[in-house]
């Protein structure tokens, strides 16, 4: 099969000798042209529901860098907001959203087959992509995973240890797991939608997977992951997932076998050596450059660029950073990456 995206080859299995690229958060602050789109929409989550403003974005880093691939830009917290949690940002600070402490606030959210309305706009930005990008250049879509939805949801905010969620869980694990019950139809609907727009991939965000340990991650990070796979690949037999159980450490072996993913994305805490002969034995992987290198960047960049490139030349790999870019990147340091990455 001539697949003519790097991308889509590498998720196929292929080991190639340039690995394709993208960047987490390459559509972001750290980019003059994408302040000032944000600027003209207004505030971010008008930028996430302004379908021409969101696809400009997203083709900003495509068009400055040419990565082999484009992800849409939206947010993980626009699901809560669908299922009818009240959302803002605190310039500086955050998300905020209503809270979901007790069974009567979650009675008022809506089913999961009513988010439709409030996310057609994100539909329509996919719609845009899909006759814009340039033909090499693949679309991923994206969602939260439940867990990492459900602490936002719970805390009303981001938390450092996720310990609203870890109490509710405990106190009431009904429902704590009606919660996530709801997350997790609302995201297959929230998938296929994306792909019935136009998206070629799809992965599934869950940063806060690493605060879940034995028993707990296996139920709440993985089970999730492989009823959302399950239903996407029923559905959509030939569109390839991306998991991301960031922080999951040994968490990471056998992730792709029990989930049933294409690709598991690994952050800058696992060495590459040791996640090549642990979690590449089961396919592809992205990763897995420390987002501090877009800040500091030289030698040490170069370095590491090449020590990644290297350890996972074995095998099907996808480059890409550990987390996302910071506002605070030199935009130079990532041409230095792509650069470092394709030979140059
Ligand atoms: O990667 C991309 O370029 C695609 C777009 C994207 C955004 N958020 C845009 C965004 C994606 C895939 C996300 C995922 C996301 N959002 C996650 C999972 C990945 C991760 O970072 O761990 C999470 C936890 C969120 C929730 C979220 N959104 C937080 C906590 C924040 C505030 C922190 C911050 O970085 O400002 C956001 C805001 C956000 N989402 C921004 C962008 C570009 C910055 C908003 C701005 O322009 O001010």
């Amino acid at each position: 099969m001539a697949e003519k995206k790097k991308l889509l080859r590498a998720l196929a299995g292929k080991v190639q000798d340039v690995p394709p690229i993208w960047m987490m958060r390459q559509a972001g602050r750290y980019l003059p042209e994408y302040r000032a789109t944000r600027a003209q929409a207004g505030d971010f989550l008008s930028l996430c529901y302004n379908p021409e403003l969101a696809a400009e974005v997203t083709l900003q880093p495509i068009r400055r860098y040419g990565f082999d691939a484009a992800i849409l830009f939206a947010d993980i917290l626009l699901v809560p907001q669908a299922l009818g949690a009240d959302l803002w940002f605190v310039a500086g600070e955050g998300p905020r959203l209503s809270t979901i402490s007790r069974q009567a606030e979650f009675d008022l959210l809506n089913p999961a087959s009513e988010i439709h309305d409030t996310l057609s706009p994100i539909y329509e930005t996919v719609r845009i992509l899909a006759r814009e990008l340039p033909p090499e250049t693949t679309l991923i879509g994206f969602a939260g995973a439940p867990w990492t939805v459900a602490t936002y949801m719970i805390a009303g905010r981001g938390t450092p240890d996720q310990g609203p969620a870890h109490a509710l869980r405990q106190e009431n694990t009904a429902l704590f797991e009606a919660l996530l019950d709801r997350i997790t139809f609302a995201t297959i609907e929230y998938l296929s939608a994306q792909i019935d727009a136009g998206v070629e991939v799809v992965k599934i965000f869950d940063s806060w997977a690493g605060s879940l340990k034995g028993e707990a991650f296996r139920k709440y990070s993985v089970e999730p992951c492989r009823i959302i796979t399950k239903a996407i690949k029923e559905r959509y037999p030939g569109i390839p997932v991306i998991g991301f159980p960031r922080e999951a450490g040994e968490g990471y072996v056998g992730f792709a076998q029990a989930t049933g993913v294409d690709c598991v994305a690994l952050d800058n805490s696992v060495s590459p050596v040791w996640a090549a002969k642990h979690v590449q034995v089961d396919g592809c992987v992205q990763g897995n450059l420390a987002s501090s290198h877009m800040v500091t960047g030289g030698q040490a960049l170069v370095n590491e660029t090449r020590a990644i490139v290297e350890a996972f030349s074995n095998g099907p790999h996808i480059f890409n950073l550990g987390h996302g870019i910071t506002p605070d990147a030199d935009p130079d340091n990532v041409q230095l990456m792509i650069d470092t990455v394709r030979g140059r």
